[in-house]
């Protein structure tokens, strides 16, 4: 069975064009391949919270968790950590939001990003635990950012899951979304001509 891992990440939900594009995807993924089992994990509905300091802790030496606090936010870091281990294949949606991913992703990406785990450092520097997983990445833009030095999301992204082994990354834009109606429609369509491209 090949576990597809959906992310969501827009604060809307059913106007959201990234999720509803990564829908898109998921679903032609699905339909291709039989054995696939999708699961989703909404974080604009349920936001991961901030990593703190008494939770990191915890990520240095499990035995230090002793509150209630601590004991959840390390359970929720191992939950997060197994659901991305056991899964295949990454559909992420992703809007640009003040000029970079949303912050919950971020959140997100600091309680998955955990030494001994999904990364290692060694004597020649870090090096990604995690393998054989390929990632479609929708990026959703009111503007049009792609190619200029304001595409911070895309640099970032692939350094992110590149730092832990995830280095097949497929990338689909959808632009123009607070440009006026035409740009929105042209950037809707591209979006699908890209997604229909590469699936
Ligand atoms: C808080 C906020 C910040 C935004 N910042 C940007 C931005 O920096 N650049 C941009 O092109 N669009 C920006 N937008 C527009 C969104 O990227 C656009 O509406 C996109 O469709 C949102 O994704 P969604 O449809 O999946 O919710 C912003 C929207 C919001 C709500």
């Amino acid at each position: 069975m090949t576990i597809l891992l959906q992310i969501n990440t827009s604060m809307q939900e059913t106007a959201s064009q990234s999720s509803n594009l990564a829908d898109k995807v998921s679903e032609k993924l699905l339909t291709k391949f039989a054995d696939m089992r999708r699961i989703k994990r909404d974080l604009g509905k349920h936001p991961v919270p901030h990593l703190d300091h008494d939770t990191f802790q915890t990520f240095l030496d499990p035995n230090t968790a002793v509150t209630s606090a601590q004991k959840a936010g390390l359970a929720r870091s191992d939950i997060l950590i197994s659901e991305l281990k056991d899964a295949q294949i990454l559909v992420l949606g992703v809007p640009m939001y003040n000029l970079m991913i949303p912050s919950t992703l971020k959140s997100w990406i600091d309680h998955v990003t955990r030494a001994g785990q999904t990364f290692a450092f060694t004597e020649d520097g870090p090096v990604g635990l995690l393998k054989d997983k390929k990632a479609y990445i929708v990026i959703a833009q009111g503007g049009n950012f792609l190619g200029t030095s304001d595409d911070l999301a895309t640099a970032y992204l692939r350094s992110a899951f590149g730092f832990m082994g995830i280095v097949d990354l497929e990338f689909i834009y959808v632009q123009g979304l607070a440009m006026g109606d035409e740009a929105a429609k042209a950037g809707l369509h591209a979006a699908s001509l890209a997604i229909r491209a590469l699936i």
